[in-house]
């Protein structure tokens, strides 16, 4: 039974908020009305730990004061310009200089738009562009991993392959040129029982690259560890490879860390861990603790440098939004002032311990994966058979979180990693807190 204000509100949700990735119609029953530090505050009174940084995006932790200044001073000097037709702000001009200090390599170039889908169509559109300007046109298929998530717009939509068919199929025909390739998921490798899952994936995408004749390729889009998939990390080497057949082959690679940047991972970016030097990134929630929508498509030097001189038809109106990238400017700061990278890397080591001594050994715990505040468990029915967990099953597990008080996902590719994603300011005693809490219901989960 909820209070008389709840029961309205739900009712009123039910009858007018379209929710997305969620059933049209209904709604999960709980209202949050606030949030504060790692905590959300349903109307009931009821208190949340929100392990999932909500879309893994809360990176600084909820309401920080500094964001909350940044965007009010701003709003006193300016509500809206636009940045097209070549019209600045000064907003949008500091953060773009703050950014390119905290890129990797030479992505020192910003095209900036409301959300991740956004960047993920700009960076697929300015490789295309930028193969046109060199002559060569006719490059223009973009190969990505299935499980990789890259957002659910237009072009977006088609590059994503997590639940191929479920993100596609309901909205009419995909669009042509769009080339999905088997991940490095060594647990559950779409090869089947290969000695290195990793090896095979890039040999298996050489093939795809030769087949279809580089030519036509334009990029290759990639998470440096999947993330809606659930959080799965590729093996030593992987990443490697992928470097190497991109430059062998003339494919321009398009790094996405709509998920993984800002201190996730235990790095400012996942990159970092592999050193690699994509030709593009994308940037979107924590680059703005999720305040406002905002999020970017870096370009480095050479892209640059080719596109200098051609008219970009292309954008957004809340490109570059100049309350947006006040609020970033300031995210920026706090991840340096407060040095969260290395916090999100030393609360991460302690959860990878805990995952690894007290949750792998539990019978329906298949595998742990990822890295800093950005794991998974995978929930199995049994480790021998690794047969996901039953959906009626997870629903009551999930169910059991929500009462308990942990806000998070059960997702991925088969729907079956809690995932631990807590804010990257989070303390090894909150985070035990809420292990704690979640240990005894795995443990509770029996093998079929
Ligand atoms: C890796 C990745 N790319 C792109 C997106 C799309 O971002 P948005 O939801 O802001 O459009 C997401 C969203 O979760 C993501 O995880």
């Amino acid at each position: 039974m909820v209070n008389k204000r709840t029961q309205e509100l739900l009712e009123a949700d039910a009858e007018h908020v379209v929710h997305g990735m969620y059933t049209i119609g209904q709604n999960k029953g709980i209202v949050i009305e606030k949030t504060h530090g790692i905590y959300l505050v349903d109307t009931e009174g009821k208190e949340y730990i929100d392990l999932s940084s909500q879309l893994i995006c809360v990176n600084l932790g909820h309401r920080r004061q500094e964001i909350i200044d940044a965007i009010t001073k701003a709003m006193n000097d300016i509500d809206f310009v636009t940045t097209f037709f070549g019209i600045s702000n000064p907003y949008i001009i500091e953060v773009s200089e703050k950014l390119s200090r905290l890129t990797p390599g030479d992505l020192n170039h910003f095209h900036w738009t409301s959300g991740g889908a956004e960047a993920t169509d700009s960076s697929i559109k300015l490789a295309r562009m930028y193969w046109g300007r060199k002559g060569m046109a006719g490059k223009y298929k973009i190969l990505s991993l299935y499980t990789s998530y890259h957002g659910s717009a237009g072009v977006s939509t088609n590059a994503t392959g997590l639940g191929r068919g479920l993100m596609q199929n309901p909205f009419g025909p995909v669009s042509p040129g769009f080339i999905h390739v088997p991940p490095p998921y060594s647990y559950r490798c779409m090869f089947g029982d290969v000695s290195d899952c990793g090896q095979t994936s890039l040999y298996y995408l050489e093939e795809v690259i030769k087949a279809e004749g580089p030519e036509s390729i334009a990029a290759f889009i990639a998470e440096p560890i999947l993330g809606a998939g659930g959080m799965i990390e590729p093996p030593p080497g992987w990443w490697t490879g992928i470097s190497d057949i991109c430059k062998r082959y003339d494919i321009l690679l398009i790094v996405d860390e709509v998920m993984t940047g800002f201190a996730r991972t235990g790095k400012m970016f996942a990159s970092e861990h592999w050193n690699i030097k994509g030709d593009m990134m994308t940037m979107a929630k924590g680059l703005v603790n999720a305040a406002l929508p905002f999020a970017v498509v870096a370009l480095c030097d050479e892209v640059y440098d080719v596109l200098k001189g051609a008219t970009l038809m292309h954008g957004f109106t809340y490109s570059g939004h100049p309350i947006a990238a006040a609020a970033s400017s300031a995210t920026l700061d706090i991840y340096l002032r407060d040095k969260v990278v290395e916090n999100a890397a030393r609360v991460g080591d302690h959860i990878k311990q805990r995952l690894k001594t007290e949750f792998l050994p539990l019978p329906c715990v298949g595998c742990i994966d990822g890295r800093g505040v950005f794991q998974a468990v995978e929930l199995v029915n049994d480790k021998e058979s690794k047969a996901p967990l039953e959906q009626a099953v997870k629903e009551a597990f999930w169910e059991k979180l929500f009462d308990a008080g942990i806000f998070t996902r059960v997702a991925g590719w088969l729907g079956n990693r809690l995932f631990i994603c807590p804010p990257c300011t989070i303390t090894i005693e909150e985070v035990d807190k809420a292990l704690d809490i979640i240990k005894p219901l795995v443990a509770g989960l029996e093998p079929k």
